[in-house]
């Protein structure tokens, strides 16, 4: 289907998808949802399924947490999906994918995912948003860094993905070796 011919769904409205491992979900990526929902009329958080990235939080877990999130904002729907990006999409009515940028230092990797997903499907676009200046040094891998070493992540992250963070490293060292997390 051409991109123009989903955007004209009167039922769906504009969709994008905004696609992450929300390993876990922090508030710079809530601020990305909260300012595109002004632009689209819908939003459709997109946990990937890569257990190569040996995530933290199980996609289950993912799900519930960013799902418990915006469980009150009925334009986001929330999702996981394995293998292609592109292929998902496809079986969507989403106009266009959704990623923050937060400093150059994205840019290269982002440009590189953007461009391979255009190569692999023409049709599909990359919107970036800037992060705002609050979330800049936020990112899901810092936080969970932050929070094994015991710091506090409160405002970063909400206070449900605080609870689950303490909850897994409350977990003897031993343990977290064994399962992976403290590679
Ligand atoms: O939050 P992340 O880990 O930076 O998100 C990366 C993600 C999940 C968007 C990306 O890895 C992805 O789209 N994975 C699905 C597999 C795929 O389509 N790969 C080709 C794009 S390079």
């Amino acid at each position: 289907m051409k991109k123009s011919e989903k955007g004209e769904d009167r039922n769906m409205g504009k969709v994008a998808i905004y696609p992450g491992s929300f390993d876990p979900i922090t508030y710079g990526h809530i601020d990305i949802v909260e300012r595109a929902l002004e632009i689209f009329d819908k939003v459709i958080v997109a946990i990937a399924v890569n257990e190569e990235k040996r995530p933290l939080f199980s996609v289950e877990e993912r799900l519930q947490m960013v799902k418990t999130f915006f469980k009150d904002t009925p334009r986001v729907i929330v999702d996981s999906f394995k293998g292609l990006l592109v292929d998902y999409v496809a079986k969507t009515n989403a106009i266009v994918t959704l990623r923050g940028l937060r400093a150059t230092s994205d840019f290269e990797y982002e440009f590189h995912m953007a461009s391979m997903n255009r190569s692999l499907d023409t049709h599909l676009d990359t919107l970036f948003m800037m992060t705002s200046k609050d979330y800049f040094f936020v990112s899901s891998r810092t936080i969970k860094e932050v929070a094994r070493l015991g710091g506090g992540v409160e405002g970063l992250v909400p206070d449900l993905v605080v609870r689950r963070l303490k909850e897994k490293f409350k977990l003897p060292v031993t343990k977290r070796k064994q399962i992976g997390w403290d590679d």
